[in-house]
């Protein structure tokens, strides 16, 4: 998922302003003290940026390819054009799905050429409102103990989901009971999405090892369709790893 400079650029200005380096009499402080502040910013990697540095999306342009994560927001009142319900025959669903028109064939195909390869995926989630988001993540900071800091590791604040785009999709399998999290990553549907998922224009928004660039923990099931502005094949399977 998008733009991750400013990630990296709050990494450099934390490691900068929490390591005064150059006035650490010895070696070995120095050392202890780096480390610790590597591990300060590894640690920092679920933080939004300050609300003044928060741009909007560009909603003008091709929605297929708005960037949105925690630097960029989308406003309350967007939703996009051409929203559909999952008709029967797309994919399996365990609700009704809504998605940009724009996604249902190549779903089509992708949920077609998983059933021939023998392998269960079914559409859990797909496109949240702004006030459906808002209450996403209000119950998730309720079931955190109103733990802000957790929940913006695996859940978006409104205005900064990818699915208020109405492109991404959590899919989910009957390996695991139909339910959402990290059993997911270790189920046949998981390795499938990995390999196959990409030729179908659709991206990993949340690789594993990549939460500082993202913001987010590993989502194997989080999938966003970028059609044409999809990446490389060999190049998202190396972030699906
Ligand atoms: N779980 C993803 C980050 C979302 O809430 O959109
Ligand atoms: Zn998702």
């Amino acid at each position: 998922m998008g733009d991750c400079r400013g990630a990296r650029e709050r990494a450099s200005l934390q490691f900068v302003s929490v390591c005064p380096g150059s006035r650490l009499p010895a070696l070995l402080v120095a050392g202890g003290m780096a480390l610790a502040c590597l591990g300060a910013v590894a640690g920092e990697w679920w933080r939004y940026p300050p609300r003044d540095e928060i741009q909007l999306s560009d909603t003008e342009g091709d929605p297929l390819a708005l960037i949105v994560d925690k630097k960029h927001r989308l406003p309350p009142d967007y939703v996009p054009q051409n929203l559909v319900v999952l008709e029967a025959g797309t994919s399996r669903t365990t609700r009704e799905v809504r998605v940009v028109r724009e996604r249902v064939d190549p779903l089509r195909q992708l949920a077609a050429a998983a059933r021939r390869d023998g392998i269960d995926l079914a559409v859990l989630s797909g496109y949240r409102s702004f006030g459906r988001q808002r209450a996403v993540y209000a119950s998730w900071v309720a079931r955190q103990g109103g733990d802000q800091d957790a929940t913006d590791r695996f859940s978006a604040r409104p205005g900064h989901s990818e699915h208020q785009l109405g492109t991404a999709i959590d899919f989910t399998t009957k390996e695991i009971e139909d339910g959402i999290g990290p059993a997911f990553q270790r189920s046949r549907a998981a390795g499938w999405l990995k390999t196959h998922a990409p030729e179908f224009g659709f991206r990993l928004s949340y690789p594993k090892g990549r939460e500082v660039e993202t913001g987010y923990q590993h989502e194997g099931w989080h999938w966003r369709f970028w059609g044409e502005a999809a990446p490389d094949p060999e190049v998202d399977a190396e972030r699906a790893d």
